[in-house]
């Protein structure tokens, strides 16, 4: 079983990763390391939060990382909240905060004007310090209020493109298969079976 450290404290994405890659990978979130590990996400673009955190749990372990950076870019908000999209609603906010706030700013806004992807970009410093990024996203659009138990962050208001449901209602394979995550993974597979 291949061991990957995963610079990523959000426990869903740790299982969302750990479901797409198999059971042939063996996925360490940042909070299962022993030590307590705090980052700054300051940077303006999904590649340089990747990077950050990558760097930062490359330092703490000596040992090949990957990291995750993503969000939801809605065009009618030119790109927001993009790599605000955990903190939309404030700093401490929750998901149910940032879920709620942008239903609240495209209020009104028809559903033909709603068009959104969600955008990941995986960060990998290999053993040998190089530096590797990897980008999925997955087209759809926003609907006007939350629907469906699965998932987490935008999923219950998140519709992908062909679909009628929302990332929360479809099942987590279904999801897994189409995803912005699933589809930078797929990239960094390519890559290490090299
Ligand atoms: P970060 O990458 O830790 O800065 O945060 C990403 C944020 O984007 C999460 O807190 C979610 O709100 C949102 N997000 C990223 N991927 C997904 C997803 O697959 N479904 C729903 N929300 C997501």
């Amino acid at each position: 079983m291949a061991k990957l450290i995963l610079a990523s404290k959000n426990q869903h994405k740790v299982m969302e990763i750990q479901d797409i890659l198999g059971p042939a990978w063996e996925v360490i979130g940042a909070d299962q390391l022993g030590a307590p590990v705090h980052w700054e996400e300051t940077g303006q673009t999904f590649r340089a939060n990747a990077l950050i955190k990558a760097e930062f749990l490359r330092a703490h372990t000596g040992e090949g990382v990957l990291a995750d950076d993503s969000g939801l870019q809605v065009d009618i908000l030119e790109g927001a909240p993009g790599v605000y999209s955990a903190r939309y609603a404030g700093a401490a906010a929750s998901d149910a905060n940032n879920l709620k706030k942008l239903l609240r700013v495209l209020e009104g806004v028809p559903l033909n004007e709603r068009k959104a992807r969600f955008v990941c970009v995986l960060c990998y410093i290999d053993r040998e310090g190089k530096i590797h990024y990897f980008e999925g996203t997955c087209e759809g659009h926003i609907i006007s209020e939350a629907v469906g138990a699965g998932g987490f962050g935008y999923d219950p208001i998140f519709v992908p493109e062909g679909y009628q449901q929302s990332f929360a209602e479809i099942a987590a394979l279904e999801k897994n298969r189409i995803s912005h995550r699933s589809r930078a993974l797929a990239q960094f597979l390519k890559h290490v079976a090299y």
